[in-house]
């Protein structure tokens, strides 16, 4: 089949992708229906990665300059993207198992002039980090970007990434790992999970603690750099480091279960092995943000990356990010809502409730799960009273005494 084609700017990069035509109905578009995959609404996901990468290679990395590898291309503009726009990059090995996404991936590198530092394979993604593995290449950056579960290709990224390396995973199943599809959950990331109100963040720990898992089989440990949802799905970044000691201290102190209230409408993380038949495990259970690195990606971002397309909600998503990853603690944000339901009371403003906790000295954020839920250090019991008692009408109003 021929394919017809456009050209779109996306970062610094131009690229190729099949004409939209392709994927058009009359007043729909759907990215999956494209011979070659290029999904417009994950610019946001490709440029929190070229900052996230950037912060990366200035902070953390043990070496520069690295090796990186999209195993996922498609059109390759995620590739391309990091070597335009990544200081410190040596090469990036990209792939797809499908071949018109490699001959499209091929065009693009040349459009850019990347032939020396993107090199694109026709591979299985699985294949292809092995291979890397076996021929002893540097890695040091894993990017999994699939459609649907990255589950099948953890391991492999893991087996593959360098001391103090970096691995970026996407997964758009989050119906799944938020708990809407138990049995698949299970199957999939052999976790138990179901529905409960802060579910975003439930399926960021739920994949955190299916990586977490993989690693220690590798006698690897992980530690979450950042990670947040939007649109329809999840994406987290971690540093992968190497010692059986790491891996048995990651699986004691970070590994756990949640446990929801029904009554009261609230959340808790409970470290360990937990019992119980209604518990969530196994769960993340330790911070998902790293205040330092989170902090550096908001400097980078305001700085040599304000061209960026989506720099504005990316602006906003990494302000809420760093605002959380200040608090410390082993806590799950709370849905306000939830908890107003389950007490019968009105939910109070959220900003009434941030001030409140503040005011007593805990701290408090706004959370990047959702517009209702607040992130905070103060007992979520506690956080129970302040909602009833914030909801009720205040004297002023409450008609004459
Ligand atoms: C969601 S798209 C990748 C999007 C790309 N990373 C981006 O940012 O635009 C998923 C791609 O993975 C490819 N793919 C699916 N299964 C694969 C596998 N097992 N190994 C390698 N590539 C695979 C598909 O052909 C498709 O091009």
């Amino acid at each position: 089949m021929r394919l017809r084609l456009a050209v779109v700017k996306e970062g610094k990069a131009l690229v190729y992708i099949p004409d939209p035509e392709h994927a058009s109905s009359l007043d729909y578009f759907e990215p999956a229906w494209l011979p070659v995959f290029y999904n417009p609404v994950m610019e946001l996901n490709r440029d929190i990665s070229v900052v996230a990468l950037q912060a990366y290679v200035e902070a953390l990395a043990p070496r520069r300059p690295i090796i990186a590898v999209e195993p996922f291309t498609a059109t390759g503009v995620r590739a391309i993207r990091y070597s335009l726009e990544v200081e410190g990059l040596e090469a990036v090995y990209a792939g797809d198992i499908d071949g018109r996404a490699v001959a499209l991936a091929r065009a693009n590198v040349s459009l850019n002039g990347l032939e020396n530092i993107v090199r694109v394979y026709h591979a299985d993604a699985r294949e292809l980090v092995f291979r890397l593995k076996r021929e002893g290449v540097p890695v040091l950056f894993v990017d999994i970007d699939p459609f649907g579960t990255p589950a099948p290709f953890i391991e492999s990224a893991i087996a593959v990434i360098g001391r103090s390396g970096l691995l970026a995973v996407t997964a758009t199943d989050l119906a799944v790992l938020e708990g809407s599809k138990p049995g698949t959950a299970k199957r999939r990331y052999g976790v138990r999970v179901e529905r409960v109100p802060p579910s975003k963040e439930v399926a960021v720990r739920a994949l955190l603690a299916f990586i977490a898992l993989r690693a220690a089989m590798h006698d690897k440990a992980v530690k979450p750099l950042l990670s947040y949802y939007a649109d329809h799905y999840i994406r987290v970044f971690l540093i992968v480091e190497r010692g059986a000691v790491k891996a048995d201290r990651m699986l004691e102190h970070d590994l756990g279960c949640l446990r929801y209230d029904k009554n009261l409408g609230i959340a808790e993380l409970e470290k360990g092995n937990c019992k119980g038949s209604e518990a969530l495990y196994p769960i993340w259970v330790s911070r998902i943000f790293d205040e330092e690195f989170t902090a550096s990606c908001l400097k980078l971002l305001e700085g040599r990356f304000r061209y960026l397309g989506t720099y504005k909600r990316s602006l906003r998503l990494l302000k809420t990010v760093e605002e959380e990853s200040r608090i410390e603690g082993w806590q799950i944000h709370q849905r306000i809502d939830s908890i107003a339901s389950k007490a019968r009371t009105n939910m109070p403003p959220i900003h009434l409730i941030l001030e409140e906790l503040k005011r007593r000295g805990f701290k408090a954020s706004r959370t990047l799960f959702t517009p209702v839920g607040v992130r905070t250090n103060a007992d979520a019991r506690l956080l129970v009273g302040l909602v009833k008692e914030l909801s009720k009408p205040s004297r002023s109003h409450a008609g004459p005494v």
